[in-house]
């Protein structure tokens, strides 16, 4: 991230608060949990995985994919979500509002997904409610060996972000983005993939917070939360929730 208070390297910052985040959760499920998810997910019935992209999208989409009304999808989805909705990293980050029920993808050999954006808004089947994609998120559930090829690549300020995870992980970036998962070359690539409505539209406001969210956190740890300093930060975190949130 661009430091700002060096003074000295004006050229980098000519960046800040253009470079949007990608974040990365690590062992977001262990081993043994994503082995269970996998079980069910390789049992179940896979469909053309194009029914579901926008018209840009479905041109280049080549993947296969669980039906969103499966009962294994929804759920492996609610397993997915009511574990995220506790895990402390992905909260500061996506700040999430609505979330769109995660949805399952197998890359087999020769599967792509070309250059797109993901669909603006969304729609949960049988639910009036619009969901806005500000963030997208990937979940692996397999491991690199598993598969030739098969990389996300996200496209940001600084060129292209290649990411390949291990089992279990998770990647977050805004869906502003332009994307591309490349062509799977050897055995098979599965995963599942979400969009969010953050409760923090802008992604600098939100990755503001998220960095504030994470100094806290740390100066908590070091100097206790009962610390002078630490009250006064963290009251700077929850007026500027206070701010920008739409909830
Ligand atoms: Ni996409």
């Amino acid at each position: 991230r661009v430091n700002n208070s060096g003074g000295g390297n004006s050229a980098a910052v000519l960046f800040q608060g253009e470079v949007d985040m990608i974040i990365v959760i690590p062992a977001v499920f262990s081993a043994s949990e994503v082995t269970k998810i996998r079980s069910h997910l390789d049992a179940a019935d896979w469909q053309d995985g194009s029914t579901t992209a926008g018209s840009q999208a479905q041109q280049v989409k080549h993947n296969q994919q669980l039906a969103l009304d499966s009962k294994v999808a929804q759920q492996l989805g609610d397993v997915i979500i009511n574990t995220l909705s506790q895990q402390p990293t992905f909260v500061s980050a996506a700040l999430p509002l609505r979330i769109f029920p995660p949805m399952f993808n197998r890359y087999c050999t020769g599967d792509t997904y070309g250059l797109h954006v993901d669909n603006a808004i969304r729609y949960v089947p049988g639910n009036p409610t619009p969901i806005r994609t500000d963030l997208s998120a990937t979940l692996f559930l397999c491991d690199p060996q598993d598969y030739e090829g098969g990389e996300l690549v996200i496209e940001d300020n600084f060129g292209s972000q290649r990411i390949k995870l291990n089992a279990g992980d998770l990647v977050l970036y805004p869906s502003t983005s332009l994307h591309t998962v490349t062509p799977v070359s050897d055995g098979a690539r599965t995963c599942a993939v979400f969009w969010l409505q953050s409760m923090v539209r802008s992604n600098q406001q939100r990755e503001t917070l998220f960095e504030l969210d994470q100094s806290v956190q740390s100066l908590t740890a070091e100097l206790g939360a009962g610390h002078d300093d630490v009250v006064r930060l963290s009251g700077v975190y929850h007026n500027l929730i206070r701010q920008w949130a739409d909830t």
